[in-house]
């Protein structure tokens, strides 16, 4: 099955208005994408991207609540990120499961909330180094697959993204014979859960991509595009991981 590869970009805690000015260089860039690019900044610039970024590049949040609304100061809902013209949210990334304790149960009760808002939930999944010495990779990811993924799960709402943690922001990647083990094991546990849907659903590569590398990434078996960090910061960098993908 042949399925439209997707760049996302993780802003993380980076970005000020003065940013836009990249946003308006990449959408000049590619008005014509043949692979799909949703940038997910600070939820502070949102709005100011959608409206700079034209139709072509679509924009997500970085987290959401998993309610609807109400008292949880300092928290966004799902249908918040959707109002200000998000299509999708990235869930249960690494740094949120380290910095604020998030589990498995709580990354499928935010990407159910997603769903419920008709956000694309882009659901993170990796092994620590430790784990990986240890031989665990694939157990620990398939944990965090069962209990993460929402059993709505399908192609028009889900993304899983493959993030070793010891890969985010480290320059460092795994063996392309690695990525291409823990791909083809994400493909059959979906496929296991949810039968020839899963070949829709897109799996992204994530942890230190960036133009040097990203060829021989995309060259992997299910390898559906990547969720890019640091790279996506600047329409350059990113612009090259998008050629990459188109090509
Ligand atoms: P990186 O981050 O590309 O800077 O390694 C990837 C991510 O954390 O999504």
């Amino acid at each position: 099955m042949t399925v439209r590869k997707l760049a996302a970009g993780n802003w993380k805690m980076n970005g000020s208005l003065t940013a836009l000015t990249e946003v308006e260089a990449l959408a000049a860039a590619y008005p014509e994408p043949t692979c799909d690019i949703v940038l997910c900044p600070p939820a502070t610039l949102i709005r100011d991207i959608v409206q700079r970024a034209g139709s072509r590049i679509g924009v997500g949040g970085q987290d959401c609540h998993a309610r609807a609304s109400g008292a949880h100061t300092g928290d966004i809902a799902a249908s918040m990120l959707a109002d200000a013209g998000a299509v999708a949210v990235i869930l249960g990334h690494s740094e949120r499961r380290t910095d604020h304790g998030e589990t498995n149960e709580l990354v499928r009760a935010k990407a159910e909330a997603a769903h419920a808002a008709g956000l694309t939930a882009i659901i993170c999944v990796g092994e620590t180094k430790a784990e990986r010495n240890e031989g665990q990779a694939l157990s620990v990811i398939g944990a965090q697959l069962a209990a993460s993924v929402p059993d709505m799960a399908d192609e028009s709402n889900t993304v899983v993204a493959y993030e070793p943690v010891w890969a985010i922001g480290t320059g460092r990647t795994p063996t392309l014979d690695q990525i291409a083990e823990v791909h083809g094991f994400v493909r059959r546990e979906l496929t296991v859960r949810f039968g020839k849907a899963a070949a829709g659903i897109r799996l992204l590569y994530g942890g230190s991509v960036k133009p040097s590398n990203a060829s021989e990434i995309f060259s992997v078996a299910d390898v559906d595009g990547a969720l890019v960090g640091g790279a996506s910061l600047t329409a350059g960098d990113f612009g090259a991981i998008i050629e990459a993908l188109q090509t």
